[in-house]
């Protein structure tokens, strides 16, 4: 369940954009994945759940494809407008403003895609998101770890007990094959490892750590909040490194 404040458009001040070095390498890892399966975007009809700011949806556009980019989060869709209009990709993509469950799926799609988003956190969700589609769809989730040092050492001295970070409420994407597998829907999926590094000011560093924990429903401490964050500090900036591992699955029921 996601929690009542306002965690996403939050993180959309911080989330990174459609350019960001890490996260493109990620996104080009999988369309590029995803096109040697025989995927082809152009001209392609995509909805993207739980798109955020864009970060593939924009990719997709440049692609040709004509994207709609549905999330819940008013922030994330008002940095995708901004980044589509800077590139001139307006009439490429547009946007809806939901929650994945009352999204109306007035049509099917050529593709569907969510990637890394915690709209796909039940089985229900899931099958919306497998209606969705005339045949080809894209799931991409983590895959057996993230492990991000800070979120581990907040969560630890709220708590005393270490906690499984991993999920982030979505589905993993070796939950989301098992799923598959049931349903007997062929499917390929690939697995790779990733890293960035998130540099904050304390302040930014306060309000993310606040962010992380309201969100697993612990109540921060200030004190103990500032003293970890002093600990990850580096020429005054608060240094948040995460290491994860991403799978992609991709399906076609045509
Ligand atoms: C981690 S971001 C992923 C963004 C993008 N798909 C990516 O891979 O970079 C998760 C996104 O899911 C959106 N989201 C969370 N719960 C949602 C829901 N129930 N329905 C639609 N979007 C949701 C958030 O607002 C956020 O933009």
């Amino acid at each position: 369940m996601e929690p009542a404040f306002n965690f996403w458009d939050n993180m959309a001040k911080r989330y990174p954009r459609f350019n960001d070095i890490t996260m493109s390498k990620d996104v080009n890892h999988i369309l590029n994945w995803c096109q040697n399966k025989n995927v082809s975007f152009e001209g392609a009809s995509i909805l993207d759940i739980g798109a955020g700011t864009g970060t593939i949806a924009i990719p997709l556009a440049q692609k040709g494809a004509q994207v709609t980019a549905m999330d819940i989060s008013e922030g994330m869709l008002a940095a995708l407008n901004e980044d589509a209009k800077e590139q001139g990709l307006s009439s490429k993509v547009s946007t809806h403003q939901s929650d994945w469950d009352s999204f109306p799926l007035n049509q099917k799609y050529d593709i569907v895609i969510a990637s890394m988003t915690p709209a796909i956190s039940d089985l229900q969700k899931i099958e919306k998101m497998l209606g969705a589609t005339k045949g080809i769809g894209i799931y991409v989730g983590w895959g057996k770890y993230r492990i991000n040092k800070l979120v581990e050492a907040l969560v630890k001295a709220h708590t005393k007990e270490e906690e499984d970070c991993a999920s982030g409420g979505c589905i993993k994407a070796n939950q989301f094959i098992e799923i598959l597998k049931e349903k007997n829907i062929p499917f390929e999926s690939d697995f790779f490892a990733t890293s960035w590094v998130d540099m904050y000011t304390f302040d930014e560093a306060k309000e993310y750590s606040y962010d992380q924990l309201k969100r697993k429903e612990i109540t921060p401490d200030e004190e103990i909040v500032e003293s970890i964050l002093v600990s990850f500090l580096k020429d005054d900036k608060v240094h948040v490194k995460t290491e994860a591992e991403k799978g992609m699955v991709l399906w076609n029921v045509a």
